[in-house]
């Protein structure tokens, strides 16, 4: 029987709720919160719980209206219960139980950033085992994906996310929030060689990844044009951005390709490559993966851009997989601000400051 899941996605500033039968994205609804938080710099925890407090409700009926399913068809509702901000998630997971309680159907919590991991298989009909980038404003890892609840990391960031460096990039050039489109934006007609930005642990081993230490070069290049001149010139902005979106995209790329080898090494027969999260939005990091994969001989995948951004479409088809597995759970659910997805691999020093968002 394909289930019919209800997902509802609160974690860090999008309220959202979806309705997913097996891989057909009935409805995906997501109401953001940029507006709320614009004033502020970053996202406000406290503004964010109340915003999808006053939202969830509004959200999870247009996504049953627009699917056209009542809830007396919803089979599970899946609910993101980590990681992410607490109150937000503690608002997502108190909907969810109540709506479970009052109507009887099983409630299945969900680690976002499995929601995020198994888009590939939601969108691009992608089979396990695959080698999976995951890249938002919290997180950056390269994760195996076994199978729907088996994840191996094998390398990640030692400090910020790249989604993070995009947000303070589009800061220190004083562009508007989120972060990552506005600076694309003014990449467009930028020269990405003009200015000499690091490449941060290239020269090291490995693929894990860091991104703070080209934020500082960031700001101290900003202010070394702006002794010069007084101010920054629209080109300024312009090649600032694009030297910064070149930088991130030449360490995704090398880091990936290393990732790809170990991945390549222990799975031979399946060479399979999917990227997801916010920063695969990012029109010259997807370009610049999707040449090496073809390079490599390697299937790629990344979601369509609407999806890689949170929303509640992964975390009804993830909940839909778990239920499939009889993995439900019951009113002791709680909400976890941390939930690493592969809880065998020790956690990584430093590792998301700003870890609770995913
Ligand atoms: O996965 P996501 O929607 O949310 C969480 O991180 O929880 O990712 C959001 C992040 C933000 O930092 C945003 O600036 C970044 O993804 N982002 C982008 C682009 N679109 C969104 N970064 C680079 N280029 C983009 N086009
Ligand atoms: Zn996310």
């Amino acid at each position: 029987m394909t289930l019919t899941i209800l997902g509802i996605e609160s974690s860090c500033d999008d309220t959202a709720a979806a309705v997913v039968r097996g891989t057909d994205i009935l409805s995906s609804v997501v109401y953001g919160q940029t507006a709320l938080h614009a004033d502020f710099g970053g996202v406000v925890p406290e503004i964010a719980a109340r915003a999808h407090a006053e939202k969830i409700d509004l959200c999870i009926e247009e996504a049953l209206a627009q699917a056209d399913v009542p809830l007396s068809a919803i089979d599970g509702i899946a609910v993101t219960a980590g990681p992410g901000l607490i109150g937000g998630v503690l608002s997502g997971v108190m909907c969810a139980k109540g709506l479970a309680t009052a109507t009887g159907i099983p409630l299945i919590g969900v680690n976002h950033l499995a929601g995020h991991a198994l888009t590939p298989m939601l969108t691009e009909s992608a089979s396990f085992p695959y080698l999976m980038l995951l890249v938002s404003g919290g997180h950056c890892q390269f994760l195996i994906a076994h199978s729907h609840d088996r994840f191996t990391r094998i390398g990640g960031t030692i400090d910020d996310a790249p989604g993070e460096a995009f947000d303070k990039t589009a800061r220190i050039l004083g562009l508007g929030q989120p972060g990552g489109p506005a600076v694309q934006k003014a990449a467009e007609d930028g020269d990405p060689l003009r200015f000499k930005l690091p490449r941060p642990l290239l020269d090291r081993p490995g693929c894990d990844l860091s991104f703070s230490g080209l934020k500082t070069a960031m700001l101290r290049t900003r202010d070394g044009v702006m002794a010069e001149k007084q101010g920054l010139t629209g080109a300024d902005q312009a090649d600032l951005a694009a030297g910064f979106q070149r930088a991130v995209a030449d360490v995704l790329a090398e880091k990936t390709d290393r990732a790809l080898t170990e991945y390549l090494a222990l799975n031979p027969a399946q060479p399979s490559f999917a990227v997801a999260g916010g920063v695969a939005a990012n029109t010259e990091i997807r370009a610049r993966l999707q040449a090496l994969c073809t390079a490599k001989g390697v299937t790629y995948s990344a979601p369509p851009l609407a999806l890689c951004t949170d929303n509640a479409a992964m975390i009804a088809y993830a909940g839909g997989l778990r239920m499939a597995a009889g993995q439900t759970d019951d009113m002791t659910l709680s909400a976890r601000p941390r939930w690493p997805l592969d809880d065998r691999t020790p956690a990584m020093l430093g590792s998301g400051k700003k870890g609770a968002k995913a």
